[in-house]
């Protein structure tokens, strides 16, 4: 995943950047990112070599310093820039000249400055010995937007590299859990967690000998052609989103999940998980035993058909019991032919549709490494306007963290990558750091709400997280009361709580967004529809939505080239 980008500096001289700058380049070199500098003081002794401090000149050694950051970046590799750049167009000049450019300001008030003064430069420049000194008496013209705001006078290093860190990798530019998989957590962090569902992380993943053993194999065997639901379901199995299944549901699981919502174990199951397959192949299958599995024009998969069966039909309308008036594409995958069994996976990844990805075991090395023992999982098909916004920020006063999953839709209505980006800049920007992570799935699409929420809350337990938002979009109906939806179960079976909240609405009497049940003005709250809102968006019309610029920035963004 080498994508170049240019970190780039800009702040007083003395407020921090060549420490962090050579701290960055120690940390990203130990996570294997090839890294180049290019410090103001150094520079002016090369490739500036002349040049003095009148606006000209230093728009000048800005360019150039941007030319050759340009180049390293565009090669893969990080340039690091740390000169004062004190004018904004010439910084804004470079910034469109380059790809990934992520601008970091080192803020810190003149008075600190002059007080430490290590090179003894303020005191002369404020002696009048030095002339045009940046901050005294030349200007600096402080960034409007950076990617990274530092305060250098109330902040570690250690805490603005942080920071920096953390925006690299909500960006995507650097991996995100190369940090902590570093000192393997510690045993006891990862128990505060809650077990996976049936104990263990399941993992199907064959890699070296044992994958390519599998791929010559699978040459001989006859080859199912999978849809993006079966690809996602190959990924969640393969990865232990979906422990403790280790394959496609044969139909004991299967009948037992409709009738009763559990496995034929008797552990709690909501969905079930088939694979589909045309009528034509099933006397081929159930006399071969094996089978290939294909997506994306690749092997990803052998399967050991265990089963090959035919769904009911009244019984699977059962799944439709509280479904919502949208038509339900999936769920033409409840009628029909089956094949169940054990899988093997060669290839994990998850359809291409998704840029960036993350397992259970990632998610849960990073949570235990933040500490988080509480976590709520927030699934939305929606992007982040205002009422997604209050509920993952509502999370962080009652649970250690947030883990935000953008899921897709069947009809997805905007592309999940373009939801993942809006979500990236929202939670980098106004959520506190290592309170709330991102983890992007293929989801299931199938069932009515009570189904699909226990679906959803049983895959987040495998990540790690101990709660399970239900994010009630409109008044429910006594039937959609998610206080009753456990009840097949005995207490604390599922070992996963849900947590409805909502509706959001918009109180004129509190003053902003708050819950139905939160605000003193029932009738007169609007519930934010986000669905709703966002077709207005798209149609052209201005944004009538409570929602951060950054966020309208993009999906503006993306609406204009879709058209
Ligand atoms: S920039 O304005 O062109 O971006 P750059 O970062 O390369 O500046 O160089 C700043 C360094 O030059 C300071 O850290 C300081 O040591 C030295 N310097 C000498 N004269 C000045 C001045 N008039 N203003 C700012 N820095 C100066």
């Amino acid at each position: 995943m080498a994508r170049g980008f240019v970190l780039w500096f800009t702040g007083l001289s003395g407020s921090g950047k060549s420490t962090l700058t050579s701290m960055v380049a120690a940390e990203l070199r130990r996570r294997g990112v090839h890294v180049e500098t290019l410090d103001g003081d150094e520079v002016r002794k090369q490739l500036s070599r002349g040049l003095g401090f009148s606006r000209q000149d230093r728009d000048e050694n800005i360019r150039r310093i941007g030319f050759v950051a340009k180049l390293v970046g565009r090669s893969g590799a990080c340039a690091i820039a740390a000169a004062i750049s004190p004018y904004r167009e010439v910084r804004n000049e470079v910034r469109h000249s380059i790809e990934n450019f992520v601008e970091v300001y080192t803020e810190c008030p003149i008075s600190v400055l002059a007080e430490r003064d290590p090179k003894g430069l303020y005191k002369k420049a404020l002696a009048g010995e030095i002339k045009n000194f940046t901050g005294v008496d030349d200007p600096y013209e402080a960034p409007e937007s950076p990617e990274v705001r530092l305060h250098t006078d109330r902040e570690t290093p250690a805490e603005s590299l942080e920071k920096i860190l953390d925006r690299l990798e909500h960006l995507g530019l650097i991996p995100a859990w190369g940090k902590w998989r570093q000192g393997a957590s510690s045993a006891a962090d990862a128990n505060a967690l809650v077990a996976p569902h049936g104990q263990e992380l399941v993992d199907r993943t064959l890699s070296g000998d044992a994958a390519r053993a599998a791929l010559d194999e699978a040459r001989s065997l006859p080859v199912l052609d999978l849809d993006v639901g079966a690809h996602a379901d190959v990924a969640s199995l393969a990865n232990g989103a979906y422990s403790p299944l280790r394959g496609f549901m044969t139909s004991k699981d299967y009948l037992r999940v409709v009738d009763e919502m559990r496995l034929e174990s008797g552990l709690p199951w909501a969905l079930p998980i088939t694979l589909s397959i045309p009528e034509a192949r099933a006397s081929e299958l159930r006399g071969r035993g094996r089978a290939a599995l294909r997506a994306e024009g690749r092997i990803i998969a052998t399967l050991q058909v265990e089963d090959v069966f035919r769904a009911d039909p009244a019984r699977a309308s059962e799944l439709e019991l509280r479904a919502s008036s949208e038509p339900d594409v999936e769920s033409r995958r409840d009628a029909g032919l089956f094949c169940g069994g054990e899988i093997q996976v060669i290839d994990g990844a998850p359809p291409s549709m998704l840029a960036s990805s993350a397992t259970p075991r990632d998610v849960r090395d990073r949570m235990a490494q933040a500490g988080w023992s509480r976590a709520a999982a927030f699934e939305t098909d929606a992007p982040p306007l205002g009422a997604e916004e209050y509920v993952a920020r509502a999370c962080l006063d009652f649970f250690d963290g947030v883990l935000v999953t953008p899921t897709m839709l069947a009809s997805d209505r905007i592309p999940l990558d373009v939801r993942v980006r809006c979500f990236e800049t929202l939670l980098a920007k106004y959520f506190p750091p290592r309170r709330s992570l991102l983890a992007p799935r293929v989801g299931q699409r199938r069932g009515g709400a009570r189904r699909r929420a226990i679906h959803g809350a049983i895959v987040a337990k495998n990540y790690g997280a101990s709660h399970y938002v239900v994010h009630q979009q409109a008044d429910a109906s006594p039937l959609d009361d998610p206080a009753r939806w456990l009840d097949g179960y005995s207490p604390r079976e599922l070992g996963v709580e849900l947590w409805p909240i909502g509706p959001v609405v918009l109180s004129d009497v509190v003053g902003g967004t708050t819950t139905r049940r939160a605000a003193p003005d029932v009738d007169g709250a609007a519930v934010l529809r986000t669905h709703a809102a966002i077709e207005s968006f798209r149609a052209g019309n201005a944004p009538d939505v409570q929602a951060r610029p950054e966020v309208l920035a993009i999906l503006s963004e993306y609406f204009v080239r879709a058209r």
